[in-house]
């Protein structure tokens, strides 16, 4: 029984790790971003220009509808200066129902919504999908690889084949990471979309590892907080378990020295 538990045990992880294609219908890649593992964090940098990447190609037809304006000035996050989130949430305007009319939005308010047809809220979307998980869902593949959301998103941005087809009137473009194979979305990038300020390389590859960083961020501001009170916790139970032990042989010593007293004087 343990024999067949552990030969099984075995071979979901060598599936699991070994398999370069982990789900077999939708391709997706394994991407280094620098928020995996257990000390992993945003680069402040990498999310200022996926913010740019964002705003200046997705946001023309996604949406940001449950992100406050305002955390773009978080610590652990893009970090910009409170002028720049000032400045940056006047580009969009707002219905103001007192005024009856349209006013720059504040930084206090959300990111517009998305206006294209059937283009998803973005807000959520890198905690909303899977990139890949273990065999029969086991999630190994998360452990090794990384969570996986993430991942899905750049290889859509960079699966486009280049293939179309029309079906009932609307246009499909063929993409691999998309689980049906055909995905409505017209390929958003194609290198040198943005110019980037710091000089990084803006080719298709670098943007969409930009723009996801950003879009995990989104979805998930606070991972490093909770990484942060996950590693406390261990810390704390950690110590709990040494003097839980300490006190427990204490306690029993004499008990002990008794028992070994009386063995001795019997014999
Ligand atoms: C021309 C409009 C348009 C632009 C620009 C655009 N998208 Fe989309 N996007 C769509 C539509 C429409 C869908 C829905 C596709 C479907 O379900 O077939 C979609 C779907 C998605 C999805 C969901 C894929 C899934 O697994 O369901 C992601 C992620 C996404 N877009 C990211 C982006 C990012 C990041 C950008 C900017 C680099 C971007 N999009 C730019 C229209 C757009």
């Amino acid at each position: 029984m343990f024999k067949k538990l552990a030969i099984t045990a075995v071979a979901a992880l060598t599936l699991s790790v070994g398999g370069a294609i982990a789900n077999e219908e939708t391709h997706t890649e394994d991407v280094d971003f620098s928020f995996e593992g257990p000390f992993g964090t945003y680069d402040q940098n990498q999310l200022q220009r996926g913010l740019q990447v964002y705003t200046e190609v997705c946001a023309s037809c996604h949406g940001m509808k449950f992100v406050p304006i305002r955390t773009l000035g978080d610590e652990g996050g893009p970090n910009l200066p409170a002028d720049q989130v000032r400045a940056y949430a006047k580009q969009f305007e707002i219905y103001d129902a007192e005024k009856d009319e349209m006013v720059p939005r504040k930084p206090s308010d959300h990111f517009p919504e998305g206006t294209y047809d059937g283009a998803p809220d973005l807000s959520l979307m890198a905690k909303a999908r899977k990139g890949y998980e273990g065999p029969y869902g086991t999630g190994m593949n998360q452990l090794f690889r990384g969570i996986g959301g993430p991942e899905h998103i750049v290889s859509i941005l960079t699966g486009f084949t280049g293939e179309e087809k029309e079906e009932a009137g609307k246009t499909f473009y063929e993409n691999h990471a998309f689980s049906t194979g055909w995905i409505s979305m017209p390929p958003p990038l194609s290198g040198e979309d943005v110019e980037f300020a710091d000089g990084s390389s803006n080719d298709m590859r670098h943007e969409a590892e930009d723009v996801t960083a950003f879009l995990m961020w989104a979805a998930e501001p606070k991972m490093m907080d909770r990484k942060k009170a996950g590693f406390i916790a261990v810390i704390l139970l950690t110590m709990l378990s040494v003097l839980l032990y300490a006190t427990n042989k204490r306690l029993w010593a004499p008990v002990k020295q008794r028992a070994k007293d009386e063995t001795s004087g019997e014999s």
